[in-house]
């Protein structure tokens, strides 16, 4: 285990089961949809990576890059949009996948932008949720797994931008960020 890692949360075991139960769910769901995945970076690349090959459907992937955190671990409850979609989402079904929703405020701004868009349906997917620290009641069509409020690194989610590389997630000693 990494020196700065408390407790692992999610072995990569646990990490793949989950990963499935996901990708089931989608592929029953979009059965003769269009859809696309919105791989929201940099934090849900891994998952993405994982989640996309487990889905047994034609699909097309494509980036955006949001944020309402700066490099610490407060939320700022504002949303900035740094990278677009790239392709023409005119009547597709979108599924945004999102390492963790923590305040709820990230995917509800990014939610409300899509759905104003010409896409037909916008759907969220996120494998991490931390409920006690919803400020804002988004609905999550698809949860992977419900974790105490506990601040997470790795499989994608980072702090500061270092961790994502650790193939299971942890709760990061607290002593690294106080
Ligand atoms: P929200 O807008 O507060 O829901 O924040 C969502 C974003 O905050 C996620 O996409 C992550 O990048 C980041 N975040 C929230 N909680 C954690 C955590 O425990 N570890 C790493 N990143 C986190
Ligand atoms: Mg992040």
């Amino acid at each position: 285990m990494h020196k700065d890692v408390e407790k692992i949360l999610m072995s990569e075991q646990e990490i793949a089961e989950c990963v499935d139960m996901l990708a089931k769910k989608i592929t029953a769901d979009y059965q003769n949809k269009d859809l696309v995945i919105a791989i929201i970076l940099k934090g849900s690349l891994v998952f993405a990576a994982d989640l996309i090959r487990k889905i047994d459907l034609p699909l097309t992937i494509d980036f955006m890059q949001a944020s309402s955190y700066g490099s610490g671990t407060v939320s700022s409850g504002k949303l900035e949009i740094k990278k677009n979609l790239e392709d023409d989402i005119t009547g597709k079904d979108l599924l945004i996948v999102e390492d963790i929703v923590d305040s709820g405020n990230t995917l509800f701004h990014l939610k409300e932008y899509l759905k104003h868009t010409s896409a037909a349906s916008v759907k969220l997917c996120t494998l991490l949720s931390k409920p006690d620290r919803r400020e804002t009641d988004v609905e999550v069509e698809y949860i992977g797994k419900v974790i105490p409020d506990e601040f997470v690194v790795g499989y994608g989610l980072d702090y500061n931008q270092q961790y994502r590389n650790l193939p299971y997630i942890g709760i990061l000693k607290r002593e690294v960020y106080e």
